[in-house]
Order: structure tokens, then sequence, then C-alpha cells
């Protein structure tokens, strides 16, 4: 972020105070209301969290202790018993809402399914029973590896139901990322589909799911289990692969709901970090299920006739929270969109939140650049009208759009919600809460209540007003990540270390640097480490660099990324060539899509820069702040006298 950036946000005058006809219908009616609940939650965070706890879930067995805090392992309701597909089904069936819609798909080619809550909790019963038919029992991983259908929705919730955690992998993964998370997470079974639409074409699921296990590459998955969506010819491995249809008619529609310590884990989903391959981050049950839970209420500002949609994909942790978990805990009726906007459909967003009266839009920063691109045209010739609130995350977002978002989705009526929030947290943890806080255009305002968040130096020493710093969290809360699954030492290591602990307090270090201005609004600028966010998609350097030397014509790589006006920061690779190799347009498309293969198509560079050599310091690490310069087309400032060939920098410039 430019210094003239960061002076024009900590300058922001425009002030949007929700209007009273919001604020009177809030869940958190004022500003004075929020800071009251957020003092209660700071001062008495376990009392706080346990009268939550025992108001909004329903529990099997009431827990014995509310936190259990042994630095940096956290445990929540110990000894409590529930289940989540229970609090997202179950009770809600035993209520005025058994008939209620749940699920209302849109497919990608223009078909349309709905769910009410009775339905969709027989549909969950039924698969749940298929698992235990092919083995799963409680505690086995099953690998989810689904296009947005309900089907997907479907398997999280079967696996919740019987305690078989998910690791969801996201359909735009390739077939090696997809084994690297199998492999990781020693997955019993994978759930898929024939294939799944992205953009008019067919993304061939089921092929990439057999090239992972190919040769018994992931010994531990024993069966596949697939879902008929495009109906392309596949091949079907007998004994291993069943076709969810078929063994879904012969199954009961009664399972009972497995009580599940309040610390057994519900999901595991890989997120990207500095150093080596995604990591497994652990979520486990009570603590999740209250956090998603309250967080959509009251940062949603959730009410029973509203029409829900996250435009999330479900392999991501939105699509966790809340497209799924937290929405329908709350017993809501959700939306699900099978199909992202494009040159052929470029104004399906708009046309869903017409022909559905969507009253709750959650989107992303990169997904408003792109609509601002497209026109105003495209939403104007809609009728908009239903929508009420406005939700953005994944990125910053910089004020330009944050205003546009505004003005032509919201018409200036309804307020956006700015959720700053990571995998590893599982909920939203910097957010307004919108009947209560006063917004400004980019900036994430304030901590939701039970969360105490601030900006520090490396000393972990608050650093002053509108100065830059480390935005940490100081007190556990209930959805926080466990574990690094299978790596507690790496778990540590990312993000209790980087910030020093002082009279036994740990900190837990986000990666993200922020601000907060003169009122006390936090602004997160972005990642502080080796992260990039391509298009609101977490990825990390290391990652993508492996992905280029496992190329046999690369003899190194370095990655860094770099601004870029609708994706928010895109790809720039610096690669050296092994000697018989020679730098070629057609070897920078051979490179590109050998990133693609060993990773998805959100990997991809944007650019390859072939270079003799690259800029390393005199212990041999890669000097990417000065690649980060050249890849923007700035010129190099600052110390360089680390370099170890100065006349590298001649060369890089070409
Ligand atoms: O850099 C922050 C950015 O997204 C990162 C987390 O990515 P992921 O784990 O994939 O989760 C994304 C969805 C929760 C953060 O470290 N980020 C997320 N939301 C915001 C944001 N940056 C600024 N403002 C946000 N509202």
């Amino acid at each position: 972020m430019t210094q003239a950036v960061i002076e024009s946000i900590l300058s922001e005058e425009r002030l949007f105070p929700p209007s009273s006809e919001f604020a009177q219908q809030a869940h958190i009616k004022s500003f004075s209301d929020y800071q009251k609940l957020y003092d209660y939650a700071k001062n008495e965070p376990e009392k706080f969290w346990a009268e939550l706890a025992e108001k909004e879930l329903h529990w099997f067995r009431q827990w014995d202790q509310v936190l259990d805090w042994q630095p940096p392992f956290a445990k929540w309701f110990v000894g409590g018993k529930l289940n989540v597909a229970y609090n997202c089904l179950d009770r809600h069936i035993k209520s005025e809402k058994r008939d209620k819609t749940a699920l209302i798909w849109e497919g990608e080619p223009g078909d349309v399914r709905t769910f009410t809550y009775a339905q969709l909790h027989e549909q969950v019963c039924r698969i749940a029973n298929v698992l235990k038919q092919l083995g799963v029992k409680k505690g086995d991983r099953v690998g989810i590896y689904l296009p947005m259908i309900p089907e997907a929705v479907i398997a999280m919730l079967a696996c919740a139901r019987i305690g078989a955690p998910h690791t969801l992998v996201f359909g735009g993964f390739s077939a090696e990322a997809l084994k690297g998370r199998l492999l990781d997470a020693e997955a019993k079974l994978v759930i898929t589909a024939d294939g799944g639409w992205r953009k008019d074409a067919i993304v061939p699921l089921k092929e990439q799911v057999d090239r992972a296990l190919e040769n018994n590459r992931v010994p531990s998955v024993k069966n596949v289990l697939v879902v008929k969506r495009t109906e392309q010819a596949i091949t079907m491995k007998a004994g291993r692969d069943y076709w969810w249809h078929e063994l879904k008619a012969d199954a009961a529609a009664d399972c009972p709901a497995e009580a599940m310590d309040s610390e057994d884990v519900l999901f595991i989903l890989y997120t990207s970090g500095t150093t080596g391959q995604p990591k497994g981050v652990v979520h486990t049950t009570g603590g999740y299920n209250l956090y998603t839970h309250i967080t959509t209420k009251w940062v949603f500002d959730l009410h029973d006739d509203d029409i829900y949609w996250c435009s999330a994909d479900v392999g991501w942790i939105t699509g966790h929270s809340y497209i799924v978990y937290g929405p329908l805990s709350n017993g809501a009726t959700i939306l699900m969109y099978e199909g992202v906007p494009r040159q052929s459909n470029p104004g399906c967003f708009w046309d869903v939140i017409e022909k559905y009266g969507v009253t709750i839009f959650y989107t992303a920063p990169t997904a408003i650049r792109m609509f601002m691109k497209m026109g105003e045209e495209l939403p104007k010739a809609r009728n908009l009208s239903s929508l009420r609130l406005l939700g953005t995350v994944g990125e910053p977002i910089n004020p330009e759009a944050w205003m546009w978002y505004h003005k032509v989705i919201g018409g200036g009526c309804c307020p956006i919600v700015d959720t700053w929030w990571q995998t590893e947290t599982g909920g939203i943890m910097l957010t307004p809460l919108p009947g209560a806080t006063t917004t400004k255009p980019g900036a994430t305002t304030f901590p939701f209540p039970g969360i105490v968040a601030d900006v520090v130096d490396l000393d972990g020493n608050p650093v002053g007003e509108g100065q830059g710093g480390y935005l940490i969290i100081k007190h556990p809360w209930p959805s926080m990540i466990r574990n690094v699954y299978g790596n507690p030492d790496r778990f540590r290591r990312t993000y209790w270390e980087h910030i020093p602990v002082k009279d036994g307090n740990y900190v837990y270090f986000s990666g993200d640097g922020a601000r907060k201005d003169a009122d006390g609004y936090f602004w997160v600028m972005g990642r502080v480490d080796d992260v990039i966010n391509i298009a609101g998609h977490r990825l990390g350097t290391m990652e993508i660099e492996s992905a280029l030397v496992s190329h046999v014509g690369v003899a190194e790589a370095a990655v860094v990324g770099r601004p870029s006006q609708v994706k928010g920061e895109e790809i720039v690779a610096f690669v050296t060539l092994e000697n018989n190799f020679v730098a070629s347009k057609q070897l920078e498309q051979e490179l590109k899509q050998h990133v693609v293969a060993k990773i998805g198509a959100i990997a991809r560079p944007a650019q390859i820069r072939f270079t003799e050599v690259l800029p390393k310091t005199r212990s041999g690490k890669i000097m990417r702040r000065l690649l980060r310069s050249l890849a923007i087309g700035e010129e190099i400032s600052g110390d360089t006298s680390t370099l170890e060939d100065r006349g590298v920098l001649e060369k890089l410039r070409g």
C-alpha cells in the first residue's frame, strides 16, 4: 500500500450511520448496546459465551467447564455433547420451521431445486446412512470435492451427523492439489461428482479424483461416492466407486445424530501459509457451532423472513461458516448459486437477486471490482430493492469499490458489513454490526463482542494511532483454530511465536498488517508475510515456487504479488532456467500451464520473467522486496547493501 493510499484512508471523513429504520428492527440496535455487550464479553468472557451457548444451541449434555486454555491449545465447553447437524436441522424440524425453505439452489444451466428443512434433513440422514454403509465411522476423514450443488451441503451435514470430519477441496484445485490434501488428512472416502459446470464448460471432477488416486497414491481412500451432475461419460472402478443416487435410494431415511464431544473435530480445511505445503486447519464442534451461529445472527442481522445469499464457494471457509453452518443453525433460508458472472451471462448475479428477492448479499471485493468494470447498466436494469444488507470479505475493499457497492447495489440505503476474518479464526472477527456501527468506506471497524484485537509491533507493544503494525488477537475465542492437522509444532510456530509471550499471555498472530485511526476504527492493510491474495484466494509464494521448480526446465523460482485492479493481487514469477533451456513465449505458456496442473487455475501466474540470476542476500535468502519493486516497475530504493551480487540488479532490470 502506498503512502498516498494510507493517508487517504486515515483521513476518511465519509461516515455512514445506520438508519433509524434499520437500527430499530436490528438485533443490536445502537452503538451503546454494542459497547455494553463488548465490555461485558471482555470482562466476563466465560459467562458471556456460556449464556449464549445455552440460549442459542441445543446440547445433549451440558459442559462442565467453559474454557480450558493451555496456551496455545484451547478447549471450549469441555465435556459438553452436541451435534452440529442436529442444530442445523433436527431442532428446526421440531419447530414451526419444519416446512420453511432451508435451501434454494439455482443451477448453472438454469435448473432449480429447493429443500424445506424437513426435506434437507431426510437427504442428510440418507447420505449419513450411505457413509456408514461404506464403512465410514466416527472420526474417519471424508474428502469432499464437489461443485456448488446441494449435495455439497448434504455431504457436509451427513459427515457432521455421524461425526466424520470432512475436508473440502475447492473444485478449482488440480488433481495434484487434491491428492496432497487427501493424503495429509488420510481420508477414507471421497465424495465427488462426474463433473461441475464452470463458465459454460465442464470441469471433469471425477477424472481428477481418478488421477489423484491412481497407482494407489492415497492408500487410505477406500471408496469414491459420485454424484451425477453433468452426465458425461466417466469410468467407475468396480468395488471402489459408487453412484450417490443409487445408494441413496436404498438407504434408510432415519439416522440419529451422533452425540459429539464439544472438542471433537468437525472439519479440516487446508489453507496456504508462508512455508511448505498448505496446512490443515482443524476446527471442532461446540465452539465453532456457537461462534458461526451468533456472528451470522448479529453481523447479518438475520431475521426469519430473510433470503440470505453468500456467493462464496463451499470449498472455502466462507462457504463453510456462512453458507452452511451459521445460517442453517439459525434456521435461515439460504440461497446457493452454481454460476459465476462471465461474458455470456454478465448480469447473472443481479438476476438471481431479483428472481428470489434476496435480502442479504455477502460477496468479495474482487467480485465488486469486476462488476464495477462491467458497468452500472447491468444492475440498474434489475430490481434489487429487496436487498437490505450487504457484506464483503476476503481482501481489503478499496473505498471506491465500497462506495459503488453502497450506491449502485445497495441503492444508497443498505448498510455494508466489511468483515475481516480467516480460515483459522473460523468466524468473523472485525466487523460493523449493521444496526449499531457507523461505517467508513474501507474500514472493518471494530471487533465482534468477545474478541480482543489490537495492532502491535514485533515486541507486542501497541503501536500509536495511525501507525502500521501487526493485527493480533489477545484472548481465545470459541471458533479459533485448534491445531494444524498432524503438526502441533507448525501450529505453535505459525501463530503463537511471532509475538513474544508476556506474563504468560499468548497472542494470536494473524499474518495481517493493520492500523487503528483516531476513532479506534481498524483498517486491515493485507498480509505481512509471503502469502498473496489473488481475487480473495489465499496462496503461499512458496507453494507456487515449488510448483515451478518441479518443471524440468526451471532451476530456481521466486514469486511475488503485484497489485491488480480487479483481482487485488496477481502473481509475477521470476525464473532462472536450467542450462539446456531457452526462454521463449512458448516456455512461458508451458510454465503457466504447469502451475495450473500442479495447483489449480487460481494460481496461474500473470507474468513469468526469465532471468539469469535472482537477487540474494549473502546468506542465500531471496530478496523479495527488490523483486516486488521490479514487478511493478518501480525504481529500486532502500537498502540493498545485503545484496550479494550487486550486478544482479542491472541484469534484472535488463
Ligand atoms: O489478509 C486477510 C484477508 O484474507 C485473509 C484470510 O484468507 P482466508 O483464510 O482464505 O479467509 C478468507 C475469508 C475469511 C486474511 O488474512 N481478508 C479477509 N477478509 C478481509 C481481509 N482483508 C481485509 N479486509 C477484510 N474484510
